[in-house]
């Protein structure tokens, strides 16, 4: 369905929520920020290798475990950010995200831990579980106008 700044998918499998992320992919550009919002197992990562591989990066995206941010090289750089280790948002802030992934696309997995100090505009992807099994619902929301476009070209394609 799709009102003026959101969109919803529904995925059936992990190899869809890829393909979905691969999509994604070909609209973004440097600069750009993504949220990934989901419990634990929701498919953002999944999400991520899809971008990743729409991207045509180097190595393939995994859960970064103990690094903060991951930087993945290619001919628009992918930065893999998750901070569900991270307590205190000013922690966040110190990782001034924004400024270390300008010359590529920043993946940011759970965001939540630092609403306030991560940047208002940003396409924000949310990801909940449906059926306790394969079924994943995929929400985009545009939270400004550059997404907008983002948003409008996911829709133009289906
Ligand atoms: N439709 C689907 N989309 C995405 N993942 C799916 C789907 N169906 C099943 N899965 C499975 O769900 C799991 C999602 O794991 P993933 O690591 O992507 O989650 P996550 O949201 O990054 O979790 P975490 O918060 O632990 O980082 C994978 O095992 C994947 O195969
Ligand atoms: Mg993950």
């Amino acid at each position: 369905m799709t009102t003026a700044n959101r969109l919803t998918i529904t995925t059936s499998s992990a190899a869809r929520t890829r393909a979905l992320g691969r999509r994604l992919a070909k609209l973004l550009r440097p600069g750009d920020i993504v949220l990934l919002q989901g419990d634990l197992g929701a498919g953002k990562t999944t999400l991520a290798q899809g971008v990743g591989a729409g991207l045509k990066v180097e190595e393939r995206v995994t859960s970064p475990t103990f690094v903060l941010l991951a930087r993945h090289a290619g001919p628009v750089p992918l930065y893999h950010a998750d901070l569900y280790r991270l307590t205190e948002p000013q922690e966040v802030e110190e990782l001034a995200l924004g400024e270390q992934a300008a010359d590529g696309v920043l993946l940011v997995e759970w965001p939540e831990r630092a609403a306030e100090t991560l940047p208002a505009e940003h396409l924000l992807v949310a990801i909940e579980d449906v059926d306790g099994a394969d079924q994943r619902r995929v929400t985009v929301v545009a939270n400004g106008s550059r997404y907008r476009r983002v948003l409008d070209g996911l829709n133009a394609r289906g």
